[in-house]
């Protein structure tokens, strides 16, 4: 269970990234106030444009960076008060992970699930179980820097699940991935949901968010514009697919920002 209360994050800017996005402000409000919760057995996703906040929130469940204010709890530990203990629960994945180039997957995963403080025989387990998922096993001796980038996705995947992590936090999951690998991806997200964990996505590509997630927050300038299944998205909005529904709820919060 993730319970987001409250939360808000505002960065300072640096004056190159003042240049870079061309304002003169010296702060942006990355997120404003967002409450939601993600329950065990379901896959949340945050849905919204770019610049919407997603990251930002997935990073603050993550213990990466701190909320100006508010609490959120993973799985009874609270993120601000018990990072360490957090961090034993999930795991952050994003499609900018990056494999070190020089080692094997073998050698790879060992590290990591020595980092969680996992024995042998533990890491072994997980390899079995990861490796076969993930069609890694005969990759198990190359270097990744000779593996193809689906295959490098994979492999920082199954390094990322290594200690089998209650919560699971999946950054725009599909993104730059080739359709088959992508849905390698989506089909296991469902899996673990299936075994019972909370998943978290950020996505902002409509059929992701319609095809994979129980619940939906759509995200708009840093805060939660409507929230609910497909179904309840569609009935509050009279739309006929969330495309439409997202549209409908975006021109509103914009009107009402006006
Ligand atoms: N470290 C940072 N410093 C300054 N601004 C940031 C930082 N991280 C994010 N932002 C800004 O906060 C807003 C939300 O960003 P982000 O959470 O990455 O959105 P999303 O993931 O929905 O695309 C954007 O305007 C982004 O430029
Ligand atoms: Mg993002």
């Amino acid at each position: 269970m993730i319970e987001v209360k409250n939360i808000s994050k505002t960065f300072k800017l640096s004056k190159k990234q003042r240049t870079l996005d061309g304002t003169k402000n010296k702060f942006k409000i990355a997120v404003e106030n967002i409450t939601f919760k993600a329950k065990p057995g379901e896959i949340y996703g945050l849905l919204g444009p770019n610049g919407a906040g997603k990251t930002t929130v997935l990073r603050c469940i993550a213990t990466l960076i701190k909320p100006d204010k508010g609490s959120i709890i993973v799985d009874g530990s609270s993120v601000l008060e018990d990072s360490r203990e957090v961090r034993s629960k999930l795991c952050l994945l994003t499609n900018e992970l990056k494999v070190d180039p020089n080692f094997t997957a073998e050698y790879l995963f060992g590290f990591f699930g020595r980092l969680y403080g996992m024995n042998d025989s533990e890491i072994l387990k997980r390899k079995k179980i990861l490796f076969e998922e993930f069609g890694i096993d005969e990759f198990a001796d190359v270097k990744t820097s000779d593996m193809s980038s689906g295959m490098k996705q994979k492999l920082s995947i199954a390094i990322s699940l290594v200690h089998d992590p209650k919560v699971i936090i999946f950054d725009e999951p599909t993104n730059g991935l080739d359709v088959i690998t992508a849905r390698a991806v989506t089909d296991y997200l469902k899996k673990l949901r299936g075994e019972g964990k909370t998943v978290i996505i950020s996505t902002h590509i409509m059929t992701v968010a319609e095809k994979l997630c129980d619940r939906i927050g759509l995200i708009i300038e840093g805060g939660i514009a409507a929230e609910g299944t497909l179904n309840e998205l569609l009935e509050k909005t009279g739309a006929a697919d969330l495309d439409d529904a997202f549209f409908s709820i975006y021109k509103k919060t914009r009107e009402n920002v006006s």
